[in-house]
């Protein structure tokens, strides 16, 4: 891989020159004249950041300020300071030559984008460290690139989110979509309603002060902070302290299950509006940004429908029925919205009410209702396909564009989608796993969203997936580190070699499974072997690349051993890891669940070591014994998730066994057509 083939996102034009601009003790950073202070603390960050990477005792490690562009290595300018608003500059120009380098843009945030291009495209050999000379001129396709954080299922804590903000800002998404307000859990300090977090958030929320620290530390990194109060469903944390908002006569208590509840604030009364607009009021006081998140989603109108109250309501303003009724409450809330100056968004089961055009519309259910935004005059942006809970593969997000129905709108229709953004829902997450559900997946979904339409391979996605994993460390994230981690804890042993084998198969079910096994609750712990597993395995998937290659090569009549002869040390440790494993797993009983996988692996691995010396001997005179019925029974009992986890080499073993089997039954047929066995 060239260096400038490593980016991600990739920039819109880069044109590649000769030459390095080597890093050296000697390197300087210069600031023009003014710099605004998201420059110079941008600045001071990559500074700090370089220095760590290249291991530099830097002769200068502040940016020098008031220079000129040839006293500096590399010399940043821009016009003006951003306003962290829908549809800001941030294009930015970075030339490297051989002696110097010179980022400029717009705005400040154009210069925090190229400051991490530069630390994407640092490089290194035996010389040293060095950048390459070439030419980038980048802007972003979408306006709104985001990431949302439930923090109200799991609690997340400020340092959870500000290492997340980290991670955003390294792959140029510049919108945190803060859902704090759900059924489990109301996160935000509301002084003039405090009974709202005191008795809806079991003493986990954030103050306003850590609010107002987030929302600091997020516009130092070009980030606006879109918060959520989702209303009239998913509201079950407002009750017990406010019941009158309620549709029942309660009693209310916080919830600790999952999936869709009854709880909807009551539209039928005056005063619900009335403690709403107060509620936004104070809000709009902490949260700068103009766009405010009100929900929307998953109301089942049961409670409406059991209330006389609401029904006498209902048929006095003649709304026939609970959708009727969204959609007044909806229009409602959305007046109050606008009377503190802020816009509205919400899920996209708002599309239902008349809407203003300022209204964007986060598209969840299905790609059909961008479409319908987009006829209405309605802003949106995509959510579905890029919900990172599911735990699918980067790739399948990544093939996930905005606009990849774009022959049915129009131009104009076509800049309403204003881009997307990756949900993290927070079921099943702590602190601890957070990061690994969201890195580094989520930074496919930021290329797809900042970069030209197109598709690379999956194996150059994942090949720049995998490096920008190591930057996400870099910043705190934890990812990769808390994976062998929560492998020691689970195996009361730091010698977790053979726990580690058998897991880096695994990845957690996927979609919703996992709600169907077992019922979760916020206290469930989220310490087992499928908190630990992650999505998008890297083994396997390489696994799964080699046996493709192999496979291919052999129908095509080549003769290609290499990737056998790399896989095959992978059969051979799998074979043999259930005996290595089995002793750890007696003893902790956290491991019961995954003790039959762990015996299927070994034994599915052995099946495919004899397909594979089937396939790589010529002469049946080599051929293990091997029972193709055999085989199957134990790839089919290896196929069952156990403890919520599965095997994901399991396909790639059958098909090595399938392929086998064919060259016998070839052979078979051959011997019964000359039985002499004569030439
Ligand atoms: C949603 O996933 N309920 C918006």
């Amino acid at each position: 891989m060239k260096q400038f083939d490593c980016l991600l996102p990739k920039p819109a034009v880069l044109i590649p020159d000769s030459g390095t601009l080597r890093i050296t003790t000697g390197f300087t950073l210069g600031l023009a004249s003014p710099a605004s202070r998201r420059t110079v603390s941008g600045a001071s960050r990559f500074l700090a950041r370089l220095a760590g990477r290249t291991g530099l005792f830097l002769t200068e490690p502040k940016p020098l300020l008031h220079v000129q562009p040839p006293q500096a290595t590399l010399f940043l300018t821009c016009r003006r300071p951003g306003r962290l608003k829908l549809n800001e500059d941030e294009s930015y120009r970075l030339e490297i030559g051989q002696d110097h380098a010179v980022l400029s843009a717009e705005t400040d945030l154009g210069l925090l984008r190229g400051l991490e291009t530069i630390l994407q495209l640092l490089t290194a050999d035996a010389q040293g460290h060095f950048l390459p000379a070439l030419r980038i001129e980048d802007q972003p396709r979408f306006p709104w690139r985001g990431l949302m954080i439930d923090s109200a299922r799991h609690f997340q804590p400020v340092e959870v989110i500000k290492r997340n903000l980290e991670g955003m800002a390294a792959v140029k998404l510049n919108v945190f979509h803060w859902h704090l307000t759900d059924d489990q859990g109301f996160r935000v300090e509301s002084k003039v309603f405090p009974l709202l977090h005191q008795h809806g958030a079991n003493n986990e929320y954030y103050t306003q002060e850590q609010i107002k620290e987030v929302i600091a530390y997020a516009d130092a990194l070009g980030i606006r902070v879109v918060p959520e109060f989702d209303l009239p469903g998913h509201t079950t944390s407002w009750l017990p302290g406010y019941p009158e908002l309620a549709s029942t006569e309660g009693p209310h208590t916080l919830e600790t299950g999952f999936g869709i509840k009854d709880a909807a604030l009551n539209p039928a009364r005056e005063g619900t509006y009335t403690f709403l607009a107060t509620f936004l009021q104070e809000m709009a006081g902490l949260f700068p940004d103009e766009y405010f998140h009100l929900g929307g989603d998953e109301v089942n109108g049961k409670q409406w429908s059991a209330n006389r109250e609401i029904q006498t309501f209902m048929r006095t303003n003649q709304l026939p029925d609970h959708h009727r009724l969204q959609s007044y409450f909806t229009q409602r809330v959305q007046a109050l919205v606008s009377k503190v100056n802020k816009k509205m968004m919400g899920w996209d089961e708002i599309l239902a009410s008349d809407l203003p055009a300022s209204v964007v519309i986060q598209v969840w259910r299905g790609k059909e209702q961008l479409i319908t935004a987009a006829k209405r005059g309605l802003k949106s942006i995509l959510s579905y396909g890029y919900y990172i809970d599911l735990m699918q593969p980067a790739e399948f997000h990544y093939r996930n564009d905005p606009l990849s129905l774009e022959t049915e709108l129009t131009r104009e229709e076509k800049n309403l989608v204003l881009g997307g953004e990756a949900v993290m829902w927070s079921e099943f997450v702590s602190p601890e796993n957070i990061d690994s559900r969201i890195w580094p997946r989520t930074a496919a979904i930021a290329e797809r969203l900042w970069s030209p339409p197109g598709h690379c391979s999956p194996e150059d996605l994942y090949q720049r997936l995998d490096r920008i994993s190591l930057h996400l460390e870099e910043l705190g994230l934890t990812h990769e580190k808390n994976y062998q981690m929560m492998l020691r804890r689970l195996a009361g042993t730091a010698r977790i070699t053979p726990l580690m084998n058998l897991v880096d198969l695994c990845e957690p079910v996927k979609l919703y499974t996992r709600h169907e096994r077992r019922d979760y609750t916020t206290f469930s712990p989220l310490t087992r072997v499928v908190d630990a597993a992650r999505p998008d395995a890297k083994i396997p998937r390489t696994f799964r690349q080699l046996v493709g290659t192999y496979l291919q090569a052999r129908q095509k009549g080549e003769k290609n051993s290499k990737p056998a002869s790399e896989f095959r040390g992978w059969l051979h440790l799998w074979s043999v890891n259930h005996d290595a494993l089995a002793p750890i797993i007696n003893s902790s009983p956290l491991l019961h669940e995954i003790a039959s996988l762990s015996a299927d692996l070994s034994k599915i691995a052995g099946f495919g070591l004899q397909a594979l010396a089937v396939l790589e001997n010529e002469g049946e005179k080599d051929w293990p014994a091997f029972s193709y019925m055999q085989a199957k029974e134990s790839l089919a009992a290896a196929k069952k998730p156990r403890g919520e986890v599965e095997l994901v080499v399991v396909t790639a073993i059958e098909e090595l066994v399938e392929a086998a089997e064919r060259v016998k039954r070839q052979s078979e047929t051959e011997r019964h057509r000359n039985p002499s066995g004569a030439p």
